[in-house]
């Protein structure tokens, strides 16, 4: 996979992009991530990428010049075009399944804001799907593009080391996970569960479908599916 991300501050991505997950995909080859500094695309003595808003109010819009730009140049520089993500709070909320589809795609590109916004016509114009990664306000879009690149490149095939860890997580199996533990057995009068050292496999998955049952109805009930009488409900049958 290619992703494309652009940004007024291409240096927060640096460390991101250099560690742990995200540096190994990269040297795996399994994906190639590329940068774009939206400022190198203004045609101005003074890189000018915003501006106040028309019909006055506070703080700057982010221009639709070095925007359309910064995006034609990344779309021509490989192809497929790719699926382009406006990064705005006023988005479609990110998740799990979103994170499953993008994971599908040969290319990405991020268009991440920053100020009060982007002028609408960069909304209008870009052919771009808006996208958020949850209901509070952050300076810009940069962070929100980590978060998709993270959630995303741990999908694809080869990243994780073990390729089950990408299936039978929390949101995967759709519910939270089941408590874990290492060694040692007892720390500071914490002892780990019976179950769990029994090395009866049957008993434990049992518990750990249980506990992340239990965990899930109490922490995320939104997220547990119905079971019981409410599946028993009647079928109604127009015909
Ligand atoms: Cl994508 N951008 C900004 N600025 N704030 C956010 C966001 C994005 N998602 C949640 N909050």
């Amino acid at each position: 996979m290619r992703i494309d991300v652009l940004t007024l501050f291409p240096g927060i991505f640096t460390g991101f992009l250099a560690e742990s997950t995200l540096r190994l995909a990269r040297e795996k080859g399994i994906v190639e991530i590329h940068l774009w500094d939206i400022r190198d695309r203004t045609d101005d003595k003074h890189r000018k990428v915003d501006d106040r808003p028309y019909g006055g109010g506070p703080g700057m819009v982010m221009m639709p010049g070095p925007v359309f730009a910064a995006v034609e140049a990344a779309d021509a520089a490989a192809s497929p075009p790719a699926r382009k993500l406006l990064l705005t709070p006023q988005g479609r909320t990110f998740c799990q399944p979103l994170a499953r589809e993008l994971a599908g795609e040969p290319r990405l590109m991020l268009v991440c804001g920053r100020y009060e916004g982007f002028d609408e016509r960069i909304h209008q114009g870009l052919g771009a799907e808006e996208v958020s990664i949850g209901d509070y306000i952050l300076a810009g879009g940069e962070a929100a593009a980590m978060v998709i690149v993270e959630a995303v490149v741990r999908l694809l095939p080869g990243a994780l080391g073990d390729p089950e860890s990408a299936v039978l997580e929390s949101f995967e199996a759709g519910a939270l996970d089941y408590p874990q533990y290492t060694r040692p057995p007892v720390f500071r009068d914490m002892a780990v569960p019976e179950v769990l050292l029994s090395g009866d496999h049957e008993r434990v998955r049992q518990w750990r479908a249980e506990r992340a049952r239990e965990r899930t109805l109490q922490r995320r009930p939104d997220l547990a599916a119905p079971v019981g009488p409410r599946e028993a409900k009647p079928f109604k049958n127009s015909g």
